[in-house]
């Protein structure tokens, strides 16, 4: 019997690694904690909430005396953090929020993990979910390898690459036994609808431009987010302490051209004339300090724990377009209230 903590396992990487967990150890004890912000949604794990090995406590990473108080109670053998402000675009209006919940919030994991395993450490383990944003971005060639220095441009990488430093450093100073993936962008079903991808097929559902920012020319390296489920779940297990992989797909695209891509398998879905959604296509301000590019050397994990992904790009787009198209609800849900507002402040 293990007891595992997921942070953020109502959000979207979360969702996917807390069913994982929690299907395939019935012998652990999942306790998913998550605050529930605007990218928090129950929806997303409706499916295995009275699955008897699960618990879900609502909280915010933030309130140390609460976290502090929940490992004392619980008395967790492994945390697995995904809990985040994750959005690139709200770190540049409100920068401050993204230091409280990715830096206090996860030095607070980081004291109540050590005040409970107590220098014990047999057993244990702190997992930090990162991001290989905290590289910087890249020129025309090159990948990100585990040996690339930090070099964080945007409030979002800033305050991930500073929580990746606590980890560490915890990990020289007090020997915590953790470990560090650093994974590329992820796309697939319960994406919030702020982040590129499914913000283009809910506005191509609804007929409203598709904005490109800048060129459109930024290059992203995508990964399929069951895929990464995967991932986290083998290093969680056999991952070495005070170790970095990086995750990622070897699946470069311009923006431009997966706008492109989109549009034709949203027209082939919705029986729509090839084109009709490609005229929605709106080119709009930058957003400032784009990282021109990002790609993924995933060859560590490849050899060394013999991981990579399962399905194709294009297969993972068709899941994920297929999904939304059955989960109107879903998206109904998510993207009324705030989420209007939201939209009007980010693209008026
Ligand atoms: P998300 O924004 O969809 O979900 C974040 C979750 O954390 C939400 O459920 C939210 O309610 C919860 N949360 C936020 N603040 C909290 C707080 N103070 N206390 C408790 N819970 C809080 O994010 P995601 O895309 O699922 O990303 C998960 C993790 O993976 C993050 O750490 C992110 O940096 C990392 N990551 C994401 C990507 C990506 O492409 N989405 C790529 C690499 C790494
Ligand atoms: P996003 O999904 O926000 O992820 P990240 O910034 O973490 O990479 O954006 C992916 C890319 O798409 C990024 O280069 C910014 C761009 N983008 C647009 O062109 N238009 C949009 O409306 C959004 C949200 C993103």
């Amino acid at each position: 019997m293990k007891k595992i903590l997921i942070t953020g396992g109502a959000g979207f990487i979360g969702s996917h690694v807390v069913r994982r967990m929690v299907q395939k150890y019935p012998n652990y004890q999942i306790v998913n904690l998550d605050a529930l912000t605007y990218a928090g949604n129950l929806e997303n794990i409706a499916d295995i909430e009275h699955e008897p090995n699960y618990t879900f406590v609502k909280g915010d990473i933030v309130d140390a005396d609460f976290i502090s108080a929940l490992f004392r109670t619980h008395q967790f053998d492994g945390v697995i953090h995904l809990a985040a402000e994750s959005h690139v675009d709200r770190s540049i209006t409100d920068p401050l929020a993204f230091v409280k919940t990715n830096v206090i919030g996860t030095m607070n994991l980081l004291n109540a993990a050590k005040e409970i395993w107590k220098g014990n450490f047999e057993g244990k383990r702190f997992y930090h979910i990162s991001t290989d944003e905290v590289y910087g971005t890249l020129g025309a060639t090159g990948l990100f390898t585990e040996t690339t220095p930090y070099d964080p441009n945007s409030p979002y990488s800033a305050s991930k690459a500073s929580s990746d430093h606590f980890v560490r450093a915890y990990g020289e100073t007090y020997g915590l036994p953790y470990v560090i993936t650093n994974c590329s962008n992820n796309y697939g079903p319960n994406h919030f609808p702020e982040k590129l991808i499914p913000l283009l097929i809910n506005n191509i559902l609804q007929n409203k431009p598709l904005p490109v920012y800048g060129d459109g020319k930024y290059t992203r390296d995508w990964l399929f987010v069951k895929d990464h489920a995967v991932a986290i779940d083998l290093v969680f297990h056999e991952g070495k302490n005070h170790e970095t992989y990086n995750i990622g797909g070897f699946n470069e695209w311009q923006n431009i051209d997966l706008v492109r891509l989109l549009c034709r398998k949203m027209d082939s879905k919705l029986n729509q004339t090839e084109g009709t959604a490609e005229q929605l296509i709106t080119f709009v301000k930058d957003r400032p300090g784009h990282d021109l590019r990002y790609a993924i050397d995933a060859t560590k994990i490849n050899r060394e724990l013999g991981w990579k992904p399962s399905v194709t790009f294009e297969e993972g787009l068709e899941q994920t377009i297929d999904w939304y198209l059955q989960n109107k609800t879903w998206l109904e849900n998510v993207t009324s209230g705030s989420y209007q507002k939201y939209y009007e402040k980010q693209y008026q």
